[in-house]
């Protein structure tokens, strides 16, 4: 039984590495994979996709066809979009969408081609135990964060949200651009670039999969500004913490 641990930027998970024991690093599919065990107990895999949904589509089969991973999640920022969903807030996803996604009038749209569906579930055990990591975190936020960081990053309000997360090959970074997914999608609680993608893919294979995204800003005119700051400020130590508390629970 083997875990990976998916992101698409180093930042997003700045510190899990350090963690990792016997750690060697493999080259395969143009990326550096780095295989380790986590407290002794099992082997886990980080993987570092780089942004967009073939690029992560990529990691994820290279993961599953040449490390024999058996469980995927994929971990870092994303914008938020549902109401209460601000910046410090995590999402846990639930399922996971394509919001680009559009075969009509051959399939409604969203629907993914010959799929019969729009949405790919995640793995129930491994979203709840995420959560409830999430909710511990939130708990014991003050021992992580220096305040200045918690102030800037409404960190002491920090929600924790479980439900619909989108992908698309978008960085959205416009409020009426924001706002429309919201109408198409009202469930739709963060925009990111993978997850849907390794979802697919992770349904494929019969992988079980999850997804736990940090909200770096709203995806509005701002978000071009707020995205950078909070990857370095924040991301990493957030899925840092989330996964150690869901790892050693
Ligand atoms: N990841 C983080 N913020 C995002 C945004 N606004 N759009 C797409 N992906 C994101």
């Amino acid at each position: 039984m083997s875990l990976a641990i998916l992101s698409a930027l180093p930042q997003e998970q700045a510190g899990l590495r350090a963690l990792l024991t016997d750690v060697s690093v493999v080259s395969r599919a143009g990326r550096e994979f780095c295989v380790g065990r986590w407290r002794d107990q099992q082997d886990l895999v980080l993987a570092l996709s780089r942004i967009g949904k073939v690029a992560a589509a990529t990691t994820a089969t290279t993961l599953i066809e040449h490390f024999g991973v058996t469980r995927m999640v994929f971990s870092g920022v994303a914008g938020g979009l549902g109401p209460g969903v601000t910046v410090g807030d995590v999402v846990v996803a639930r399922d996971c969408l394509q919001h680009d996604m559009d075969a009509s009038p051959l399939f409604p749209r969203h629907e993914v081609p010959l799929y019969a569906r729009d949405r790919f579930a995640c793995d129930a055990d491994m979203a709840a135990g995420l959560l409830a990591a999430a909710q511990g975190l939130r708990e014991g936020v003050a021992q992580h964060f220096e305040a200045p960081v918690r102030q800037q990053y409404g960190l002491d309000a920090m929600q924790v949200h479980s439900g619909l997360l989108i992908s698309g090959d978008r960085f959205v970074s416009a409020a009426d651009e924001a706002q429309a997914l919201v109408q198409r999608l009202p469930q739709a609680l963060a925009v990111e670039m993978e997850a849907a993608a390794v979802a697919q893919v992770c349904h494929d294979y019969g992988v079980p999969f999850a997804a736990l995204r940090t909200i770096s800003d709203r995806a509005d005119d701002q978000a071009h500004v707020d995205f950078p700051a909070f990857l370095e400020a924040v991301a990493g130590r957030c899925t840092t913490l989330i996964v150690q508390r869901w790892l050693d629970a």
